[in-house]
């Protein structure tokens, strides 16, 4: 009796960690992290205070460099945090094979150009913070995937086109901070279902129309700021 009944679990387990290994065989690993960190230093093109240039070095282990933080059950990069370092460069489709980020912060550096497509395989965001530098190009309709992304703060950087609406998808979101930009267009009225939004920061940028009345539903919110744009009723 006893011996019929351990056998199936143990069968299940054996079964389980064969399809373990099966994945991680084919899918990316720290080493996969390694060259993404080392792809976007490359494209740094002034580090004035010699932070990466010296610190992120392939002879110690990634999990080590400056800025970089890795987790303790699968030993990926997990946070990536460059705030304040005066950097100049752009990012690098590579930073998409970080699959494991749940934190980047790039706030008060100077990177420009576009956020590239591959980045969309970031499903794991909760916190993107690439406030005060030159980012431009728009937020691609993308974003709607980071389906864990709580906060969400592109605010002073060069961004226009529209807010697309498929923000309206971040179910998780907090904080949603855009503002010194130059969005054009109306406000989607999706944000209106972002029901655990609590800061909603929209200011000076060249927003128009109608100020859509489903920002009533957001109960949570606490701060809300629409000053400096063309809307109507303002
Ligand atoms: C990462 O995966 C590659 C194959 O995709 C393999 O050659 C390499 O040894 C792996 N590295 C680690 C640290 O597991
Ligand atoms: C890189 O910086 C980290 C954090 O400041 C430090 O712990 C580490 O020793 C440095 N590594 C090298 C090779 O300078
Ligand atoms: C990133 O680093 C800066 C400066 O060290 C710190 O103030 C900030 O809290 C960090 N941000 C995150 C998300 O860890
Ligand atoms: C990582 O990303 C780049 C660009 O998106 C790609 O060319 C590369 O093959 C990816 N995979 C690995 C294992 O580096
Ligand atoms: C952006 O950074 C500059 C310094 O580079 C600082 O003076 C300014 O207050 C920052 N702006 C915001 C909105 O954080
Ligand atoms: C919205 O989120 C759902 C669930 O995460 C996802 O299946 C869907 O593709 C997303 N749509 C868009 C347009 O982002
Ligand atoms: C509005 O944003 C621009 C940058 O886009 C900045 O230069 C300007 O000082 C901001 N104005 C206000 C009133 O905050
Ligand atoms: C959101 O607000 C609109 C307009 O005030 C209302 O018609 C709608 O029922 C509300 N939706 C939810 C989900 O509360």
């Amino acid at each position: 009796m006893a011996k019929t009944c351990f056998l199936p679990p143990m069968f299940m387990l054996l079964l389980f960690v064969t399809f373990r290994a099966t994945l991680s065989k084919n899918s990316h690993n720290i080493t996969t992290d390694q060259s993404a960190l080392l792809v976007f230093k490359s494209h740094i093109s002034h580090d004035p205070h010699n932070l990466l240039a010296t610190n992120w070095s392939t002879s110690t282990s990634v999990c080590n460099w400056i800025g970089v933080t890795c987790g303790s059950k699968h030993h990926r990069v997990t946070a990536l945090n460059l705030s304040f370092m005066d950097l100049t460069g752009t990012i690098q489709p590579h930073l998409g094979n970080l699959s494991f980020l749940s934190s980047f912060s790039l706030r008060r550096n100077s990177f420009r150009g576009p956020l590239p497509v591959e980045l969309t395989n970031l499903r794991r965001l909760k916190y993107l913070n690439l406030g005060n530098n030159s980012f431009d190009g728009e937020i691609p309709s993308w974003f709607g995937y980071f389906a864990r992304l709580q906060r969400l703060l592109l605010y002073a950087n060069e961004f226009t086109g529209a807010i697309p609406s498929t923000i309206g998808n971040l179910s998780k979101l907090e904080k949603l901070s855009l503002f010194n930009n130059n969005f054009k267009g109306q406000i989607p009225t999706p944000i209106g279902s972002l029901s655990n939004l609590k800061w909603l920061y929209l200011d000076n940028n060249s927003l128009s129309g109608n100020i859509p009345i489903e920002i009533g539903n957001l109960t949570m919110l606490q701060e809300l700021e629409l000053e400096h744009n063309n809307l109507n009723g303002k």
